[in-house]
């Protein structure tokens, strides 16, 4: 089975793909310097797929670690899911995003183009279509109005990897996730943020424990049924397949020069006071929320545009937004149960 090399794998949407990966029979290898994860995921990890896992601790904004672990190793293809990724972070510091997130797409395709890995699957965001004025958002439609550091970051990543890939002879895809939630089903592994969380649900998890006193809602005059802003939210375990099935058909395709982007959303909007309802009616508690005024740069309404994904890769998302609430719940009573102190350190192989 093929060796697939998933860097940030100790991340939200990493670790799920790791245990997907692994299930299905690939031999997988993680890096990850853990700025913004724990070591107890990779334990996570282990457990759920009763393996140990091959880890390295590594900073991709560092070329000689990358190297070094692509030295060690022969790879047939690479998930890169390591990126900063807080919007209001971003703002606030865009040095370091730029910094971070393109200094290592740069050296993994300096280390991919040096040890000839050819087969690559990138981690994009439906933030690179920015202030589109219709929706679904389809891959066709023009990218780059963005709104922030973060997904100019993103944007211009994309950009990079559509370069290098026609000029090096690369096979690459880029996923545009909308808005990944959930968790896995055995409770053990989820979303773990630092500080007050920058998304909905994991805000939602901590007013739900108690953590914060109530959700601000943003906006209850936009123009949709409800007032609220609508979004695409996808279980995480979902987004695994859809990674799953990219790798799958970059290891088997013939053509060994392509780029492509693909978005993996569910194709269905959900306003923030639906979702507030549908954890209510997973947990059977109240979600204490305030309406506050408008962020600024929020859109009114942004979902997917689902036909490329289930062309190009066979791939609907199936998870309904129930599952999702039951099973970030399932989570967060897993915290709430084992505490959340950060774990001191694995075993580098
Ligand atoms: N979660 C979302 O809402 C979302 C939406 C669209 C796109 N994405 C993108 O998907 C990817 C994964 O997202 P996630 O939600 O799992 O985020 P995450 O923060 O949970 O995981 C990212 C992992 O990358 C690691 N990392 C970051 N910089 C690194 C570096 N220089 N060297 C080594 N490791 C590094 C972090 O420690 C973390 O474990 C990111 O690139 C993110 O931008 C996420």
């Amino acid at each position: 089975m093929a060796n697939v090399l998933i860097t940030g794998g100790a991340g939200y949407i990493g670790s799920h793909t790791a245990v997907l990966l692994s299930q299905e029979g690939y031999d997988i290898y993680i890096i990850d310097n853990f700025i913004n994860s724990e070591p107890s995921a990779l334990r996570a990890v282990e457990k759920i797929i009763s393996k140990c896992v091959q880890f390295s601790e590594v900073d991709l904004t560092n070329s000689e670690e990358l190297d070094a672990v692509f030295s060690k190793n022969s790879f047939d293809a690479i998930i890169h899911f390591a990126g900063l990724k807080s919007v209001s972070e971003s703002v606030g510091d865009p040095l370091k995003y730029y910094n971070n997130n393109i200094s290592s797409t740069l050296n993994l395709l300096n280390s991919m183009c040096k040890y000839n890995i050819t087969k690559l699957v990138f981690s994009s965001s439906a933030t690179v279509y920015g202030k589109c004025e219709t929706v679904p958002l389809a891959e066709d439609f023009p990218i780059g109005q963005t709104t922030n550091p973060y997904a100019t970051s993103k944007f211009v990543q994309e950009l990079i990897l559509k370069d290098v890939a026609l000029s090096n002879n690369l096979n690459i895809m880029a996923l545009r996730y909308f808005n990944p939630v959930g968790a896995h089903t055995s409770g053990l592994l989820g979303e773990k943020p630092r500080g007050i969380p920058n998304n909905l649900c994991p805000y939602i998890l901590q007013v739900l424990s108690g953590k914060l006193d109530r959700l601000n809602v943003f906006g209850d005059d936009y123009e949709t049924a409800d007032g609220s802003a609508i979004r695409d939210y996808i279980h995480v375990v979902d987004l695994a397949i859809g990674h799953l099935k990219a790798i799958e058909k970059l290891l088997c395709a013939e053509s060994s020069v392509s780029y492509d982007a693909i978005n993996l959303g569910r194709g269905v909007g959900v306003s923030v006071l639906e979702m507030i309802k549908s954890f209510e009616s997973a947990t059977g508690r109240k979600v204490p929320y305030k309406i506050a005024g408008r962020r600024q740069g929020d859109l009114p309404v942004s979902y997917a545009a689902t036909d490329k994904a289930s062309a190009e890769l066979g791939f609907q998302a199936e998870r309904s937004i129930e599952q999702a609430c039951l099973d970030l719940w399932r989570y967060q009573e897993h915290l709430n149960k084992t505490g959340t102190s950060k774990e001191q350190s694995v075993r580098e192989k």
